[in-house]
């Protein structure tokens, strides 16, 4: 178990695509999937991808529990998932600020499909195959980007919709991903 650093944006290998996982139930993955999930919950983040602590490997955890500040937030169920394999199920794309551990501080306007597939394996190698939408939808699509070495920042449209989290919101603290 150990809170580890976060790469922040800048770091060459937070543009790398990873590489998929080969073997599950490995002493080594369950270290890694533990040192994540400390890692996020010390930050209070909501998702987190294997490279943005440097292990370029196709692995994102994600979750996110009711929280009485946030009350039209939607729970996501706390999920491991390795080889991602994302596929819309509509066209249509909705705007909505996120946030990410690797770009501390800021906060943008992202679009994302409303509506997607995702595909993978769990860190026993077990299948995982769900269609989901919204906020869920959105982190799963802002994780696995990381895994494609995309930030959020390159996902923007529009610019005057990315800045300071503490004038966009002042006095709150929105989960990054
Ligand atoms: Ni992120």
């Amino acid at each position: 178990m150990a809170i580890r650093t976060v790469l922040k944006m800048g770091d060459p290998r937070l543009l790398k695509v990873a590489d998929k996982v080969g073997k599950f139930g490995t002493p080594e993955l369950n270290m890694l999937i533990q040192d994540m999930h400390d890692t996020m919950e010390a930050l209070n983040g909501a998702g987190l991808a294997a490279p943005q602590i440097g292990v370029s490997l196709q692995v994102v955890i994600f979750g996110a529990k009711h929280n009485p500040r946030y009350p039209d937030a939607e729970e996501v169920p706390y999920t491991v998932l390795a080889n991602p394999l994302l596929t819309p199920l509509a066209q249509e794309m909705e705007q909505d600020w996120e946030g990410c551990l690797s770009v501390p501080g800021l906060r943008g306007m992202v679009p994302r499909f409303t509506r997607l597939r995702y595909q993978g394996l769990d860190q026993y190698g077990k299948p995982i195959d769900r269609s989901v939408g919204g906020f869920h939808a959105r982190v799963v699509q802002h994780e696995c980007d990381h895994l494609q070495g995309i930030l959020y920042p390159m996902r923007i449209t529009d610019f005057r919709m990315f800045g300071f989290t503490e004038v966009l919101f002042p006095g709150q603290t929105p989960m990054d991903e």
